[in-house]
């Protein structure tokens, strides 16, 4: 065997453990169709592991993983945990300590049955969010003062730093360079929050060195808009941490739902962490209901970002190539098993 990974697989809560089951079956039968190895390791961490342990997530794993080549991650988040201590605690640490400073969201529409909105096909949306992954209000402190009182203050502020900025910049200008129409959209809310000047000036240095990239610039509120309205208009955009989680969750609507939306977070030349970006949808959980598309997409983005051209190539080809077919007609939760699902993609990798 040419080849072989160490893949770190974080199954965790809700749904997670159903969805990287199928991720997982598809990651072996691509594996050794390609002549790759695989050599997984599963770590427990999540809401169940906390109740029972009360461990989020040791230094010795950390340690571990740093050392393997890609972290596969189901999803975070259960009712049974204070709000946001494990999402933290597990996504948010692997994200920050790790420093995964990218977060590369694509959006696209596979077939035009899955599009909620009137009149667009594939041709309008095939786009990539470029989401800073490191900063911002997200790894700020968050300081309540005279808490619970009348004249109580909370506080986390939104923290740039010029080279967090710069970086996430001149990887959203290297993948639009990579892309036929090269255009890159600055996306903030620089009149209202005037610390994302930062971005602007760090933008408009950036792009003296990539002249051949067409540069555009949108406020939050309006990228919203545009992406409903007029999604044909965007090809790469790069975002801040907050506004880019937000105006991917308006992404995934239109490519057909959580279902199919996956995310790669990497640091160039480092281990990338790879999940759909749905949450843990605990209501759901052991029902064999949630679309395991998204996990799938998100391993094809695990076997690009390791190299593995053919093989990221081919479980795309089987993603879409099932969309496509009219086997599938709803990617809602619920509307196919998600082993049924699994098995779908299967057949069609077969093919
Ligand atoms: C995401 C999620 C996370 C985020 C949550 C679970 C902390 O919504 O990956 O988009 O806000 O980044
Ligand atoms: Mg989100």
């Amino acid at each position: 065997m040419s080849q072989s990974y160490d893949i770190a697989v974080i199954a965790g809560d809700g749904v997670g453990p159903e969805v990287v089951r199928e991720g997982l079956r598809v990651l072996e039968a691509t594996a050794a169709r390609f002549g790759f190895g695989i050599h997984l390791t599963q770590y427990p961490y999540g809401t169940e592991h906390w109740l029972a342990t009360e461990e989020i997530f040791p230094d010795s794993a950390t340690s571990e993983i740093v050392d393997q080549d890609a972290i596969l991650l189901g999803a975070i988040g259960d009712p049974r945990a204070p709000v946001g201590l494990i999402e933290r605690g597990v996504i948010g640490h692997l994200r920050w300590d790790l420093d995964l400073y990218v977060n590369l969201r694509p959006i696209k529409l596979y077939h035009e049955r899955f599009c909620p909105l009137k009149d667009k096909t594939p041709a309008d949306i095939d786009m990539v969010v470029v989401r800073e992954n490191t900063e911002d209000a997200y790894v700020q402190k968050p300081v309540f003062e005279n808490q619970g009182e009348p004249d109580e203050v909370a506080t986390q502020a939104m923290r740039y730093t010029r080279a967090g900025t710069e970086r996430i910049i001149r990887y959203a200008f290297d993948i639009a360079m990579a892309r036929p129409r090269k255009e890159l959209l600055l996306i903030d809310k620089a009149n209202a929050v005037r610390a994302q000047d930062l971005y602007t000036r760090v933008f408009a240095e950036v792009a003296e060195e990539y002249p051949e990239v067409k540069t555009d610039h949108a406020y939050i509120d309006a990228a919203c808009m545009w992406m409903i309205k007029n999604p044909e208009w965007f090809d790469v955009a790069v975002t801040t941490n907050l506004f880019g989680d937000i105006l991917t969750d308006v992404g995934a609507m239109i490519q057909g739902g959580m279902g199919v939306a996956a995310s790669a977070n990497v640091h160039p030349g480092q281990l990338g962490l790879f999940e759909p970006i749905h949450g843990s949808f605990p209501k759901a959980t052991g029902q064999n209901t949630a679309n395991p598309l998204a996990t799938i997409a998100a391993v094809a983005m695990m076997f690009e970002y390791l190299g593995e051209k053919e093989a990221a190539t081919a479980v795309d080809n089987a993603v879409v190539g099932l969309l496509k077919s009219g086997a599938v007609t709803s990617l809602k939760a619920g509307a196919y098993g998600t082993d049924e699902l699994g098995d779908m993609v299967l057949a069609e990798l077969q093919r």
